[in-house]
């Protein structure tokens, strides 16, 4: 099965930062990118940026698709400052990245809102990529039915990794994926949290793919990364 390597740029970037970014991809990697099938990469920029990404992609055959870091728990409509699955069709976005921990804490998401977005986001095909930690995952799995489970990706997000630059061990990862596999037993599980150049291989041993956040936004950092991803 394909790693999956998805880069939330959370709110980072605008217009020019993302042009910038996608400008200066190395091409050699690209070219490297595209041979190997072993592996997907994904960026979640924020919304404003998706339309010109696009354009980059598409216009330089860039092997990068497009997610987004959130999604709105109501369709089209009046839902001042929402983006519902509809508003976000023909600009190329395969996954939604749903439940993250900042929005969790920040917005107060309960669980039961995000099942209601991983609903709409499953309507229109969008590939959901989940995040939990172990406060949470029982609680929303538990609100999701057989099918939705069996829908989605998830990835395990610890809190205390986020942004620390104190990745957990592979070995910890390993341990609560067992856990997650009672309720998620065929689905491909993610780690994210501090994943970087030195130790993205230990995380891709033993998971299905990793959610990169810091060591996306520049190329210093996301190339050696991918580079990584190759060997
Ligand atoms: P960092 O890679 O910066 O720790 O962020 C992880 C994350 O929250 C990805 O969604």
């Amino acid at each position: 099965m394909q790693k999956l390597i998805v880069a939330n740029w959370k709110a980072n970037k605008n217009l020019v930062a993302s042009e910038h970014f996608l400008n200066n991809f190395p091409k050699e990697l690209a070219e490297k990118l595209r041979q190997n099938s072993s592996q997907r990469v994904l960026i979640a920029p924020p919304y404003p940026v998706l339309g010109q990404m696009q354009r980059l992609i598409k216009h330089q055959a860039l092997p990068i698709e497009l997610a987004v870091q959130d999604l709105s728990a109501f369709g089209a409509g009046a839902f001042t400052g929402e983006v519902a699955a509809e508003n976000l069709e023909f600009l190329g976005v395969k996954m939604a990245i749903l439940g993250h921990s900042e929005r969790r804490r920040l917005l107060k998401e309960s669980s039961q809102l995000i099942s209601d977005k991983i609903r709409q986001a499953l309507i229109v095909d969008m590939e959901v990529l989940l995040c939990v930690d172990e406060d949470n995952f029982i609680e929303q799995a538990k609100l999701l039915t057989s099918t939705e489970r069996s829908l989605i990706k998830v990835a395990y997000e610890p809190l205390k990794a986020i942004g620390s630059g104190q990745a957990l061990q592979a070995e910890a990862v390993g341990q609560f994926f067992t856990q997650l596999r009672a309720f998620f037993p065929e689905n491909q599980l993610l780690y994210g949290g501090s994943v970087k150049a030195n130790n993205i291989q230990d995380f891709l041993k033993i998971s299905d793919g990793v959610l990169i956040g810091g060591a996306s936004l520049q190329l210093e950092t996301f190339v050696p990364l991918l580079q990584n991803c190759l060997l």
